[in-house]
């Protein structure tokens, strides 16, 4: 039996509490469940207690002289934040097209020249699994040290079988060896692999028939993606690849709208998508269609900053009434971070998002985009002990002074993985 956790004289603590189950929208996402001198008490990794320090003080007097006490005041505590959306699992880096990119070159330029993901495909065709095992363990360790305790992961540097396989198992192996939880992402339909140039509905078959049976089968992966965009995969052929990955249990996101208008929001809203990533360059329709069918916008102002675009229009979003959530993207390519505390500035700074907005999108909604809202994401009785001390008096002082790493310690499922 480990000791009780006892958190207290929290400055703040933002506990992110509220009401339903759902993802939040519009004036919810500012309501921070905040606790002034907020105090937790944890007990084998779950929090069985949230309130003031005088309540949890007088609840638990018996069993004080028994806890490990965290002094937190001058400190703000939160959950443990969450990336719903990342390519973390990949072989080699690709410095020299950052290069390329700022010498003039676009993204889908070089992705054309069998660049970008193709050349991160190659790479990662031929790692080992150990070599992708290692590289991906010390990013986690990077996410970790940033406050992140959950992470979505993608397949798709392989566009075959047996490289998707390879990186869907490592992420299985993953979940064995590292304390973050890794939620993991089928995303054959990355691009479309140099073998089959030119004949991208036989791709398309082929994922279809020969991929998604055996990731099902083998339960590799919860989420179905695809890279919905002019010049890789029209809106019909995403349709068809996650009508058939429903079919399997797998619920569709789509990267959607990222470098030009294609229809990629309207489609996340029609095919019952739990969310859509990107969305730069989102129609107004597709915004609106979104907000109806309460398809979460998980926006990644990272990758926008990182590629020179201006960023997805998050605050009309919110306003909108559609959820939004945040994300690293965390990629060789167009987003190599692990920075969450980054992406919640860069949504306040870049996309007008209110720092409390910021938070929820990083937590909550974030939560909500990978279907983990019942266990994370919140500090609630009965939820995983994923917390996060930060050396901060307040969220606004979070997304404040940016880029600085202002994690003091880490707590996942109750045990201290940092500080
Ligand atoms: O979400 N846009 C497509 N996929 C990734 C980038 C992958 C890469 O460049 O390696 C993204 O930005
Ligand atoms: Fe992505």
């Amino acid at each position: 039996m480990t000791k009780p956790i006892w958190i207290k004289h929290a400055t703040q603590l933002a506990t992110l509490a509220g009401e339903g189950k759902g993802p939040r929208s519009q004036e919810a996402m500012s309501e921070l469940g905040l606790i002034e001198d907020g105090s937790l008490w944890i007990e084998n990794g779950i929090i069985q207690a949230v309130g003031t320090t005088n309540e949890l003080e007088k609840r638990y007097a018996e069993k004080l002289h028994t806890a490990d006490i965290v002094e937190a005041s001058n400190h703000l505590v939160t959950p443990g934040l969450v990336d719903p959306h990342t390519h973390v699992v990949y072989g080699g880096s690709r410095e020299r097209e950052f290069e390329m990119r700022l010498e003039g070159a676009t993204y889908m330029d070089i992705m054309n020249a069998g660049g970008g993901i193709h050349a991160t495909a190659r790479m990662t065709r031929e790692a080992i699994e150990e070599e992708l095992l290692e590289q991906t363990m010390s990013r986690l360790d990077s996410f970790l040290a940033h406050g992140v305790t959950m992470v979505e992961s993608k397949s798709g540097y392989g566009m075959n079988l047996e490289t998707e396989l390879k990186q869907l198992r490592v992420m299985k192996e993953l979940q064995q060896k590292h304390a973050i939880d890794l939620i993991p992402t089928f995303m054959g339909a990355h691009a479309v692999p140099p073998e089959f140039k030119g004949k991208e509905d036989e791709f398309v078959d082929y994922l279809i028939d020969k991929m998604l049976p055996i990731v099902a089968e083998e339960n590799l992966a919860e989420f179905n993606d695809v890279f919905c965009e002019k010049g890789v995969f029209t809106p019909e052929q995403s349709k068809r690849i996650l009508e058939a990955g429903k079919e399997y249990g797998l619920v569709p996101k789509i990267h959607a709208d990222e470098i030009e208008p294609y229809g990629g929001a309207e489609l996340a809203a029609k095919v019952g998508a739990i969310s859509a990533e990107h969305l730069l360059k989102a129609s107004d329709e597709g915004i609106h269609a979104m907000a109806k069918a309460g398809t979460i916008a998980c926006l990644l102002p990272a990758t926008a900053l990182y590629l020179r675009e201006e960023a997805a229009a998050g605050r009309k979003m919110i306003d909108a009434g559609v959820p939004v959530a945040i994300s690293t993207d965390c990629n060789p390519g167009s987003s190599p971070t692990t920075s969450m505390p980054l992406v919640m500035n860069l949504a306040c700074i870049s996309m007008r998002l209110t720092p409390a907005e910021a938070l929820t999108a990083a937590t909550y909604n974030a939560a909500c985009a990978i279907n983990r809202q019942e266990k994370v994401g919140s500090i609630e009785v009965g939820k995983q002990a994923d917390i996060v001390l930060w050396d901060v008096k307040n969220y606004q002082e979070l997304q404040y002074l940016f880029g600085v790493n202002h994690v003091k310690a880490v707590w996942k499922k109750g045990v201290k993985v940092v500080g």
